[in-house]
């Protein structure tokens, strides 16, 4: 594919739009759906390419789902009604997809095999894979269970205590969902608060969770019921469009229906911290999941120190925030995000490459990153790497940059945001 030609030289950004579905919630909606008895609805899904992969993985499974645009109709056939699937389970570029999956799988008394794509092939794996087998899964893979393709064959689980060695909604959502088709209580202590859709899920398809600061319980044998779900926005979509209102000149953005969930509004704290203009209107709850919407206007910012708790709660916002950084007087450090390097890309390298062709001044850290702001950015041809958030950030970072912008790469941003580029459209004012 040819580099695309970015927008660059606008005057400011103006207008509203409707943030599209949250990934994480749009993933878990499928797979509760799935393994709930009785018809799920979902609306506002999110049709973006890892969702996809979700649905393709459950229908091989045996499950009749049924998707139209946002709107997704799931017949749960039990737990018990997956079925052993004649293909492998082609996850694409998705982790929520093969770890929480993994999860489902393990209490199934049959055979899956689970490949992805080139990034997934190198995302670890032994994560997921030690406290699954600890419970009784039988689970091997390429350099012994650390990548894909892995192959599954689950059976009869016991409930464990788990401490996660690294926080991770991802592996702690996949051990709850072995400990609810397990023999008795299971625990996972995280080390620092993550995501709790999963959680709030159980809930709302009628099963019981127990949730105690960093500590989170589950029983065994629990029956999901089928239920509506309606998805808010992605606050990871989202605050692509809080960082560009804040750093074009002279601009307001109003993006309505924003999930607001306390354990991702990392970002709306260090923007409100570096000195952003924002004004969030909550809505009332219409599900359990709460969202609102959030007006943003063009600021000077600051810089800032990004550490401990907050890192899990803006853990995919890290890229656009090092751009917001750029433009900030002073210098932001990052630091406790390791993790960045066993995302979609290592995002520590990704986006001190990307962000230095265009002339910013940022260095990678063990453990993060280190950004001098208020420098000026200029053009360039710069790659996604094929990760959806690292090609969004350069989207951004070339409404302000000074010369053409070309992107290479720029179809991995329909894995969470296919809209993306008519959105940015919609807003753009040029002279
Ligand atoms: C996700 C959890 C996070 C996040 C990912 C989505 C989820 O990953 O980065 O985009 O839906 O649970 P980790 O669990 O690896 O931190």
């Amino acid at each position: 594919m040819e580099a695309k030609k970015l927008i660059t030289n606008i005057t400011s950004l103006s207008g509203t739009i409707n943030v599209p579905g949250d990934k994480s919630i749009s993933h878990r909606a499928v797979m509760f759906g799935s393994i709930a008895t009785g018809r799920t609805t979902v609306e506002n899904f999110l049709p973006g390419e890892d969702c996809l992969s979700t649905i393709s993985c459950f229908q091989k499974l045996g499950v009749r789902i049924r998707q139209e645009g946002t709107s997704v109709t799931v017949e749960g056939p039990g737990i018990e009604g997956l079925q052993e699937p004649k293909e492998i389970l082609d996850v694409g570029n998705s982790g929520t997809t093969i770890r929480l999956l993994m999860g489902i799988l393990a209490g199934r008394p049959f055979h899956s095999i689970l490949a992805g794509d080139e990034s997934i092939a190198k995302r670890p794996m032994t994560r997921v894979v030690r406290p699954l087998a600890e419970m009784g899964a039988t689970i091997d893979g390429r350099m012994g269970g650390e990548y894909t393709p892995l192959s599954i064959k689950g059976g009869a689980l016991k409930g464990i205590g788990y401490t996660l060695p690294v926080a991770s909604a991802q592996v702690k959502s996949a051990i709850l969902l072995a400990g609810l088709q397990s023999d008795g209580i299971t625990t996972v202590v995280e080390p620092e608060k993550t995501r709790d859709h999963t959680e709030r899920m159980i809930r709302m398809f009628g099963g019981r969770v127990e949730a105690d600061g960093k500590s989170v319980s589950v029983e065994g044998g629990q029956k999901l019921t089928g239920t509506h779900v309606l998805v808010p926005g992605d606050i990871s979509s989202a605050a692509f469009f809080l960082a560009a209102a804040s750093i074009v000149p002279d601009s307001t953005v109003v993006l309505q229906n924003v999930g607001l969930n306390p354990t991702r509004t990392g970002i709306i704290d260090v923007l409100g911290m570096m000195g952003a203009d924002m004004d969030i209107c909550g809505q009332p709850e219409s599900s359990s999941e709460p969202s609102g919407s959030i007006t943003v206007k063009t600021a000077g910012l600051r810089g800032t120190v990004i550490e401990g708790g907050l890192i899990p709660r803006l853990i995919d916002e890290i890229p656009i925030i090092a751009l917001i950084a750029t433009q900030a007087e002073g210098r932001t450090v990052i630091k406790d995000a390791k993790e960045l390097k066993v995302k979609e890309t290592n995002r520590i390298d990704t986006v001190v490459t990307e962000l230095r062709k265009l002339g910013a001044d940022i260095e990678a850290s063990e453990d993060g990153m280190v950004i001098h702001g208020g420098t000026p950015l200029h053009g360039g041809t710069v790659s996604s790497h094929g990760d959806h958030r690292i090609g969004m950030m350069l989207a951004i970072a070339a409404l302000i940059s000074k010369g053409e912008v070309y992107l290479e790469d720029s179809e991995a941003i329909n894995v969470s945001y296919p809209t993306f580029f008519e959105h940015l459209q919609s807003l753009t004012v040029h002279d």
